[in-house]
């Protein structure tokens, strides 16, 4: 008489794949808890040079304001690691934690921009 799917051992698996659900969660919580508006208020540092508004106040300064929330985590840590130089940059990305990065770059990434494209 064939086995149940429980007296297989079937059921054993059950454990196993909650353990695996588990880690995998926990493993995206980190990504997932990106706050804008802490990183509104931690963007004091930066409006100085880049506004709230993401708009760069002088010809050196990049506009990052909706940029990919990727790019901008990737650029910020270059500047801290030293990959990516910059006199100030480098000196402002040292001070930042990695939450400090994840927050300012998901609060520049949703800000929203309109392009006008001239004809030419
Ligand atoms: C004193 C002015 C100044 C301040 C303050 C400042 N930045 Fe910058 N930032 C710059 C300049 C200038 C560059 C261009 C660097 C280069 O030419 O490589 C830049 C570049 C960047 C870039 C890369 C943009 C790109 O297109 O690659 C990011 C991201 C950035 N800044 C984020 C921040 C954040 C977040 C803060 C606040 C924690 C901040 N900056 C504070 C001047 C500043």
């Amino acid at each position: 008489m064939s086995r149940t799917f429980a007296q297989r051992g079937g059921v054993g698996l059950l454990p196993a794949l909650t353990a695996a659900m588990m880690l995998v969660v926990a493993l995206c919580v980190p990504v997932l808890a990106d706050d804008p508006k802490a990183g509104r208020k931690k963007a004091a540092k930066c409006q100085v040079c880049h506004g709230y508004d993401g708009i760069g106040k002088n010809p050196e300064v990049p506009h990052i304001a909706g940029e990919s929330e990727i790019y901008l985590i990737r650029q910020l840590r270059a500047f801290r690691s030293g990959t990516r130089k910059h006199p100030q940059m480098s000196i402002i990305a040292k001070g930042l934690s990695d939450h400090d990065i994840t927050d300012l770059a998901a609060y520049y990434g949703i800000l929203k921009l309109t392009v006008e494209v001239p004809d030419l």
